[in-house]
């Protein structure tokens, strides 16, 4: 049997597989591979997921990951990359690539940022240089890395922030979408995604969705959200932009989450995530398993032979015990980072997994409340 995931298409193509309540299972096809949703996408900024081989996250499931072009138009920069063949030569990553704008990572990360109709301007984080960008050169920029999914430039107002200056924003992302749709162009294998804009304005979400939705995009992501709103804003929000997207089109929720940010949004229509949160806190010694979050710097692990979850499907979980991961990230040695972030995706890729079958079973909910019973218990 042909995997799913295995099947191309020349051209960018959505089908929707199954729908449960408001969840979906789908495959985004493009000449680079399919992409099975609900998918969650591991980042990789600067053309590596951080600790981890890209054989490995590819073992691990992912059909997709994410780069940054903020990051890679400054190092090693957009023409050298596309001189080296490309970001997936490059990287050694031959399955699709979604690249984010950089607008938001200039304004999280870089310093003297100013931002207009215009675009960007901004010095770099890394050695102070001076930089533009406006939408037309985001987009080519992308193209230079050869990105097979590109996110149109936009501003992101970090909350609380007030409505006129949410809307403002909101109404520059729209028209840089516009832009941003102009200059891309018409590439058949690729696609390029607006980013629904807004606050935690209920009629700035609907005015920006609709205005996405008649650009008739490729797929269309929500931005602005887990920028230190509650959940329940989070989720509110997805309430009101999900039924105003085209059911036809990929949606992705950009920066997310948490497994419980991820099954809470699953459930209102949203078929695509990416978020640090697995590959950083596995930096940090933070463990995600099936029974929650371990902490495995706390000194209760020390002679701990257990592993992190004996049932995983991951390596790193079964063979290798609670106390020598301890001492290891204790040690601050680069193996422990590494097999934790591995634990990490795999928990994670696994997760998606589980969430793609339960849809195809009508089984979403109670697969939803399983998941979040076990955390609750907290059984580690
Ligand atoms: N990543 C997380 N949130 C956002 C957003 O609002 N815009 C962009 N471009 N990237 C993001």
């Amino acid at each position: 049997m042909t995997a799913e995931s295995d099947v191309t298409s020349d051209t960018f193509q959505f089908k929707l597989l199954a729908t449960d309540g408001k969840a979906r299972r789908g495959a985004i096809s493009m000449p680079r591979g399919t992409i099975r949703t609900p998918a969650f996408m591991p980042v990789g900024t600067g053309g590596t997921v951080k600790a981890m081989y890209m054989d490995q996250v590819e073992d691990l499931g992912a059909d997709i990951i994410l780069g940054n072009t903020y990051h890679l138009m400054l190092r090693p920069g957009a023409e050298r990359v596309a001189k080296l063949g490309g970001l997936h030569e490059f990287g050694r990553w031959q399955k699709p690539i979604l690249t984010d704008s950089g607008g938001f990572q200039v304004m999280s990360l870089s310093a003297l940022r100013k931002i207009n109709e215009q675009g960007v301007t901004f010095q770099s984080h890394i050695d102070g240089s001076r930089h533009e960008m406006s939408p037309e050169r985001s987009i080519e920029i992308q193209g230079l890395l050869d990105s097979d999914i590109q996110m149109q430039l936009d501003e992101c107002v970090r909350l609380p922030a007030g409505e006129t200056e949410i809307e403002r924003a909101m109404e520059m992302s729209l028209r840089w979408a516009d832009r941003c749709k102009v200059a891309f162009g018409d590439q058949p294998g690729k696609a390029m995604f607006g980013i629904v804009q807004g606050g935690d304005v209920p009629k700035l979400r609907e005015r920006s969705a609709e205005g996405l939705s008649s650009l008739d995009l490729k797929g269309y992501a929500v931005g602005g959200l887990a920028v230190g709103e509650p959940q329940e804003v989070m989720l509110d929000m997805l309430d009101v932009i999900c039924p105003l997207l085209p059911a036809e089109k990929p949606r992705y929720l950009m920066g997310v989450g948490t497994p419980d940010d991820m099954l809470k949004s699953v459930g209102r229509g949203i078929d695509m995530f990416d978020c640090v949160m697995p590959t950083r806190a596995g930096r940090h010694g933070l463990a995600f398993t099936r029974h929650g979050k371990i902490n495995i710097k706390n000194a209760r692990h020390a002679e701990d032979h257990r592993p992190l979850d004996e049932e995983s499907s991951c390596p790193a979980a079964r063979a290798y015990s609670r106390a020598y991961l301890h001492h290891l990230v204790r040690s601050n040695e680069i193996l422990g980072m590494m097999l934790i972030t591995w634990n990490n995706l795999s928990y994670y890729q696994d997760l998606m997994s589980g969430i793609r079958a339960a849809i195809a079973a009508q089984r979403f909910d109670d697969f939803s409340a399983e998941t979040q019973e076990r955390w609750a218990k907290g059984d580690i």
